[in-house]
């Protein structure tokens, strides 16, 4: 596999680069083309085609569990067309590395050939470092992910906060270290508290990217729809919203609604037009 970025885009050891520089890395996610345009232009760094796809796009109630392979395959092929300069990681979905490091690597592979990814990330340490060490091998780049590690919520009890305690926050450094050691090549740390993230941040070379894990991360990301305020109901403490789109999108749409049925859409301003003598013929004809 080639290591060489297309032209124009960022070199992934560039992103090592900046953690020395302390310049910060900005990550967001994103689902569809329009989305990794406004990123592209916005001077975004890395573009995550998170598994929140689960919630924010498909609609499924407070878990990214059930988005399937073929669906994180179709959202990054429409990601991935737009993103010249972004770094694009595609999220393995729950169930597409779990079972074995030959399943996780065959599925890796389709997010780069199939839906040309340049990255993949997946959750978790423990069993994670043999997937990280073979999908590594195959000359993949991977993205960690600790801390809150949303496909496995059920067992931390919940979306809640992660490393609370002396010995947890230990073995959150712990995983990071085991994860860069496996090869990864940038870690999320994903609601601990800040002290905590910056250990790990200090301990590691690799890049970490913080999602509530306080200031002293490498970088930050933030899911889309929440930062632009298009998710709607209740949003975790460490979401800055930056606009509120949804309710922009709700007046427009019911201003639409209301100019169709008052008559006041379509006005000529919207309509085309005919030639008079054209227009005479065909009524004459008629
Ligand atoms: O799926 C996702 O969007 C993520 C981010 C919250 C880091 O994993």
């Amino acid at each position: 596999m080639s290591t060489t970025p297309p032209a124009g885009k960022l070199a992934l050891p560039e992103l090592a680069e900046m953690k020395r520089r302390g310049a910060k890395i900005v990550m967001v996610t994103a689902y569809d083309t329009p989305g990794a345009r406004f990123a592209e232009d916005a001077g975004i760094d890395v573009i995550l085609v998170g598994d929140t796809a689960a919630m924010v796009v498909l609609g499924h109630e407070g878990t990214t569990v059930p988005v399937t392979m073929d669906e994180m395959l179709f959202l990054t092929r429409t990601v991935a067309r737009a993103a010249r300069r972004p770094i694009v990681v595609g999220d393995m979905p729950f169930g597409s590395y779990q079972v074995s490091d030959e399943d996780a690597v065959r599925n890796a592979i389709r997010f780069i050939k199939e839906a040309g990814a340049d990255a993949v990330k997946l959750e978790g340490a423990g069993a994670s470092l043999s997937r990280v060490r073979a999908i590594v091998g195959a000359g993949i780049p991977v993205m960690g992910h600790i801390g809150l590690t949303p496909q496995s919520a059920t067992m931390l009890g919940g979306f809640k906060t992660q490393g609370r305690t002396a010995d947890a926050a230990r073995k959150l450094v712990d995983d990071g270290l085991a994860l860069e050691a496996a090869g990864c090549f940038s870690i999320v740390l994903e609601a601990m508290p800040s002290p905590v993230a910056a250990r790990i941040t200090e301990a590691l070379r690799v890049p970490t990217i913080g999602i509530g894990a306080g200031a002293n991360c490498d970088g930050q990301v933030l899911v889309y729809h929440d930062l632009l305020g298009l998710t709607e109901g209740h949003l975790p403490r460490f979401v800055k919203k930056y606009a509120n789109l949804s309710r922009e999108i709700r007046d427009a749409l019911e201003a639409y609604a209301d100019d169709v049925r008052t008559g006041a859409f379509p006005s000529e301003e919207y309509s085309y037009a005919m030639p008079q003598n054209e227009l005479a013929g065909l009524d004459a004809d008629v």
